[in-house]
């Protein structure tokens, strides 16, 4: 099928989508993890481990967290709690299959019996298709998809050390093939059984990841909340982490060792990654992935520079949601109409980005990629985001170019 009798099946096939989308979130409501929150967290999360049949411990995590010693007072404190632990260190960002793998043969060869996620989404993502893949017995490309695992997952926790995926609530793992095209795993048994969201551990995130990933958080706020598919009670939590991004960022961003900064912006990852794992994501994340894929551009500069592109180029169908977003954000007083607001929305937003001096183009999009970054694009969200907007593949394609900065 081509031109507009494609476009037309693909809006049918996405309202489809939404509804089954929406009916599995209101009878199969995602768990959601034991929580604990503030300065010392992530040691009270220890304590709990050591309070659990877990004895033997592989902690997953990426090489650069131990090279800063974040990890060694978590290792010592689970050792002087009798659990003995083994670490992998191999998790690189946007983690592949291989080092999933990888992870799952040091947790058999020190014959662990749980894990603990300590890093950033990609270390969290790669825990989950490692604990999904031990508790089933079967090889992690068997869990790709939608709700794939029979059986529950070995014992899982995580300390997230970015405030970002907000992975540590959500049902979703992201893992790169051979090609870098991302594969995801959704599945509720991939939620940790407890987290912690403590600010010690992200107290030296260098200021530009502080930025990415702070925006992938407004991002998630942003599609949570403009999704079609609504929930009464997560909506709230999508406008409360607009609210904190836009309060804590910057702060987080010029004075990373401020403990209330970073520790509203784990929450407001926690509440954004809360909110869409209950109503989706959208466009912004269709583009970032593929261009990830195609160019390695990390996932929260990514959605950070897509996300004004697509907001604007989906305006007609979403402003209304904006300007309510802004005024409940507080962010606006809505006494203007609701065009102007969603508006100033988006250019508050472009303000935030200057702010944290995140680019306005990706100057290595090639002209002649850009045929199949959209379609890849367009076949993610149709399949799956309750998308408010499906962008056409000409809409698509003039975001593309204007992304090329030419
Ligand atoms: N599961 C989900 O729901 C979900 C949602 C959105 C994105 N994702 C996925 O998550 C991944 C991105 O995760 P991310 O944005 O958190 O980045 P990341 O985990 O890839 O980390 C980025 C970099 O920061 C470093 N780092 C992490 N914490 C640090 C700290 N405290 N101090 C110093 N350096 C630190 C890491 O070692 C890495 O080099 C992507 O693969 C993306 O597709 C998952
Ligand atoms: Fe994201």
């Amino acid at each position: 099928m081509i031109g507009a009798p494609k476009e037309m099946f693909d809006a049918i096939y996405n309202a489809v989508f939404r509804q089954v989308f929406s009916v599995i979130m209101k009878v199969m409501p995602p768990p959601a993890p034991k929580l604990y929150q503030g300065q010392g967290s992530a040691k009270a999360l220890c304590q709990h481990i050591s309070d659990t049949e877990v004895k033997s411990l592989l902690i997953i995590t990426s090489a650069e967290l131990v090279e800063l010693g974040l990890l060694k007072p978590y290792i010592d404190l689970l050792e002087q709690l009798e659990v003995s632990v083994s670490v992998f260190d191999k998790i690189e960002p946007n983690p592949s299959i291989s080092s999933v793998k990888a992870a799952i043969d040091s947790y058999h060869q020190h014959q662990c019996q749980g894990v603990l996620a300590f890093g950033g989404g990609s270390v969290i993502d790669a825990s989950k298709a490692v604990t999904l893949q031990i508790g089933n017995k079967v090889p992690v490309e068997k869990l790709v998809g939608l709700f794939k695992a029979r059986k529950k997952a070995a014992p899982f926790f995580a300390i997230p050390t970015t405030a970002g995926t907000g992975s540590e609530i959500t049902s979703a793992a992201v893992i790169s093939g051979e090609n870098h095209q991302k594969m995801f795993i959704v599945d509720h048994k991939s939620i940790p059984i407890a987290t912690a969201l403590d600010s010690e551990p992200m107290l030296g995130l260098p200021n530009f990841i502080t930025a990415d990933t702070g925006i992938d958080v407004l991002t998630h706020a942003v599609e949570a909340y403009i999704s079609k598919v609504d929930n009464p009670t997560k909506i709230p939590l999508a406008i409360n982490a607009v609210k904190l991004v836009f309060e804590n960022l910057p702060k987080a961003y010029h004075q990373g060792r401020d403990h209330e900064a970073r520790a509203n912006m784990a929450l407001a990852s926690f509440q954004a990654g809360d909110a869409f794992n209950f109503m989706g994501l959208g466009f912004v994340h269709a583009i970032s992935h593929q261009l990830t894929a195609f160019y390695q551009v990390p996932h929260g500069r990514a959605n950070a520079i897509v996300l004004p592109y697509v907001l604007t180029a989906s305006f007609d169908a979403i402003a209304p949601a904006l300007a309510r977003l802004s005024i409940a954000a507080g962010l606006a007083n809505g006494e203007t109409n609701q065009r102007t607001l969603a508006q100033q929305f988006i250019d508050q937003i472009k303000s935030l980005l200057v702010e944290v001096n995140i680019p306005s183009t990706i100057e290595k999009i090639k002209t002649e990629d850009i045929p199949s970054i959209v379609k890849g694009a367009r076949k993610e969200a149709v399949g799956n985001y309750a998308v408010p907007y499906l962008l056409s593949v000409r809409e698509c394609t003039n975001i593309l170019q204007q992304l090329q900065g030419k």
